[in-house]
């Protein structure tokens, strides 16, 4: 059989401590072990983007731009990628085209080699802007699409996207499968169906919450996906990926073997071990997180949704609702146009399907957010929203159908007066675009600790594209 390496892109660094230790990874665990990481020859290492921005200013008390350096300058081979949520950027709401092209130009300037860009939605206007200013800057641009169950959802639904995508200019496909839905044979399925509708290269995101994920990978790879995403093994498995070294091992002496030297990963997770011991004695790796969940399978709600809702009914004294809201979520998810759930639909949906068991009513309480949705503010839903749902929830208000951004005039030139005060560097201004209040204590807390942007590394980013 021929040869036909699978390529894997490792998210250690990235979307394996946000999916297990709520985005806690600081830099100064990451940079001793990126020169190894770098050896390995992965096809990317995910880094940056996703909540690790917001967690770095919130929490870390850490410069995400600096952290973005100092990981390029620790793996100068590897190519780096980040996670961009569309017109959301990094964020919780939609911004102006000339911020999101800004962001884009200083996340490949500082670093950033491939940008995996999705929408809640799948709505393909929202992608549009960040596709094009990362051609533009001659960045890969790959688009996920963010994969759920319905009955919309169908293979043909799939290919059209797939077809929408290689379209609009993107150079890789992403099947983001951010709850664990995917099955093996259905993978099987799906990676056929899009690898002989489109000749851009597929990759699968999965996470391991349902338990089914190696298995899903191989079925994939089989069917002909080109990359797999996996996390090293003290950070892999349960609400994270598959575990990098055990892909590697399956493969190996097949036609798909990635050529990676297994001691050298040994080694890389010998290095991981200690912070995970470190992560379950601290208690921000709860073991919950790690074992299988086949409620995922069973009402299709991602992993941290599930911790996030335990949480939020025990504030309310109301766990022994936990199973009227999981029936809830299905059901609402329906309502509001079979929505994926992944950041932020799946806060919103599951909010709602809260507000509607604790009210013992459906709709009587409805979130801001909620409304958003059914107005049209976060973009078109897979099927229209019916007419009834419409006029409970937002009665006669106004809807959108053109894409949200088009109603939000530039916004870059009013940001950087507003965030000049404290900035060090061009970036900070996105750093305060994003979270205007959270960045502001960061630069705040930077001036008191008297702490300056090392200009060795941020020279080259800002020499590239001056303000
Ligand atoms: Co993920």
């Amino acid at each position: 059989m021929e040869k036909r390496p699978v390529k894997i892109m490792d998210t250690t660094l990235r979307d394996s401590h946000q999916s297990l230790i709520a985005t806690r990874m600081p830099t100064e665990d990451m940079l001793p072990i990126l020169s190894k990481m770098d050896q390995v020859g992965f096809h990317a290492l995910e880094v940056w983007g996703g909540a690790t921005f917001d967690a770095c200013l919130r929490f870390l008390k850490e410069d995400p731009w600096e952290r973005l350096r100092k990981i390029r300058a620790g793996a100068p081979k590897t190519k780096l990628q980040m996670l961009f949520r569309g017109q959301n950027i990094l964020g919780y709401r939609h911004y102006a085209d000339d911020v999101v092209e800004y962001f884009v130009q200083k996340s490949l300037a500082n670093g950033i080699d491939i940008i995996r860009i999705f929408d809640a939605l799948n709505d393909m206007r929202n992608l549009q802007t960040a596709v094009t200013a990362s051609n533009k800057e001659k960045g890969h641009a790959q688009v996920a699409i963010s994969y759920t169950l319905s009955e919309v959802h169908t293979l043909e639904y799939y290919i059209q996207l797939a077809k929408d995508i290689e379209n609009m200019g993107a150079n890789s496909i992403c099947i983001k499968d951010m709850a664990g839905l995917l099955v093996p044979y259905k993978a099987d399925e799906l990676i056929t169906a899009l690898k002989g509708a489109v000749k851009i290269p597929i990759q699968l995101h999965t996470h391991y919450t349902s338990g089914v994920a190696s298995m899903t990978y191989l079925k994939a790879v089989e069917a002909g996906c080109d990359v797999i995403d996996t996390a090293m093994s003290p950070f892999a498995l349960g609400t994270s990926q598959p575990a990098t070294e055990v892909m590697v091992a399956a493969f190996k002496d097949t036609p798909y073997d990635t050529g990676y030297d297994m001691e050298l990963l040994s080694e890389i997770a010998e290095y991981f071990r200690p912070l995970r011991e470190k992560a379950l004695e601290s208690g921000l790796l709860n073991p919950k997180m790690l074992s299988v969940d086949i409620n995922t399978l069973l009402y299709q709600v991602p992993g941290g949704m599930l911790s996030n809702l335990v949480s939020q009914l025990k504030q309310q004294n109301a766990e022994d609702k936990f199973y009227d809201v999981l029936q809830e979520i299905p059901r609402v998810r329906e309502d509001f146009g079979f929505i994926p759930l992944v950041t932020p639909t799946s806060q919103i949906v599951g909010n709602q399907a809260v507000l509607n068991v604790l009210a013992g009513q459906r709709y009587k309480m409805v979130s801001k957010e909620a409304k958003g949705i059914v107005k049209g503010d976060y973009g078109e839903t897979p099927v229209p929203i019916s007419d009834e749902v419409v006029k409970t929830i937002i009665g006669n208000e106004t809807r959108i159908t053109c894409r949200p951004a088009d109603n939000i005039k530039p916004e870059l030139e009013k940001l950087k007066k507003e965030g000049a005060t404290y900035a060090q560097q061009d970036e900070d201004i996105l750093s305060y675009a994003l979270f205007p209040q959270v960045a502001t204590e960061f630069f705040e807390y930077r001036e008191a600790q008297q702490t300056k942007v090392d200009p060795t590394l941020a020279d080259k980013a800002n020499k590239a594209y001056p303000i």
